[in-house]
């Protein structure tokens, strides 16, 4: 199977020099692709740029911003068998980027966010008939819930959902739900190990 994967979190430009992001690590990311590969799949990386250990035998592409992300998924979605929405997308982003570096005055400076496309809603929405969209989910209260929402929401086959402990930290303890499947919790473990769960649990879905 092709996988389409996406890691890390996206940055939004607030002038030429900074950017607001968040505490993504693209570990997730990088583990699923590496779990993908190691399983014999073709896989191809959107990702943003982080500290990952080169990846060889994929497809990498290189991202920052949101819109950027949802720019490269629109033009491989239709190619993969399978999407899987690792990335921290961010969900608002600057409505209006200065094309210069911002200088410090000594008043306060208030940023303008406008919301960002929503890429897993777009794919759960445009999937063709074989095609599988697995998103992720970081919840801290009623978890399962709200997950679930999700997966019904933005139309997808699988929900992954990690506690906010899991971010930039090298072990995940999630909880996996398919469409029509149960709760499934694995125990906190190294990324490699969780990601090696959810490529053979995507497998099961297809196969
Ligand atoms: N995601 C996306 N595009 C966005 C924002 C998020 O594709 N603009 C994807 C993420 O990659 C992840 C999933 O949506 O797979 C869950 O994101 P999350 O932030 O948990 O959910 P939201 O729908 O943004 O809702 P909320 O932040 O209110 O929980």
């Amino acid at each position: 199977m092709h996988f389409l994967i996406t890691g890390g979190g996206t940055r939004e430009y607030i002038d030429l020099v900074r950017f607001i992001s968040n505490a993504s690590s693209g570990k997730m990311g990088y583990a699923l692709a590496r779990a993908a590969l190691k399983a014999g799949h073709k896989v191809t990386l959107i990702t943003v740029p982080t500290t990952q250990r080169v990846l060889s035998g994929a497809k990498i592409i290189k991202v920052e911003t949101a819109a950027q992300m949802f720019e490269a998924v629109r033009k491989h979605f239709s190619r993969c068998g399978c999407l899987i929405m690792a990335a921290a997308v961010a969900d608002y982003t600057v409505a209006r980027p200065a094309k210069t570096k911002i200088k410090k005055t000594d008043k306060s400076l208030t940023i303008k966010l406008k919301p960002t496309v929503d890429i897993l809603k777009w794919a759960g929405k445009h999937k063709g008939k074989n095609q599988v969209v697995v998103g992720f989910a970081l919840e801290d209260k009623n978890i399962r819930a709200r997950a679930e929402k999700k997966l019904k929401e933005k139309n997808l086959d699988m929900i992954v959902v990690n506690s906010p402990a899991a971010i930039g930290s090298d072990k995940a303890a999630v909880e996996i739900k398919t469409g029509g499947g149960k709760w499934l919790r694995l125990r906190k473990a190294g990324k490699t190990i969780v990601a090696k769960k959810i490529i053979a649990d995507i497998e099961n879905i297809t196969w």
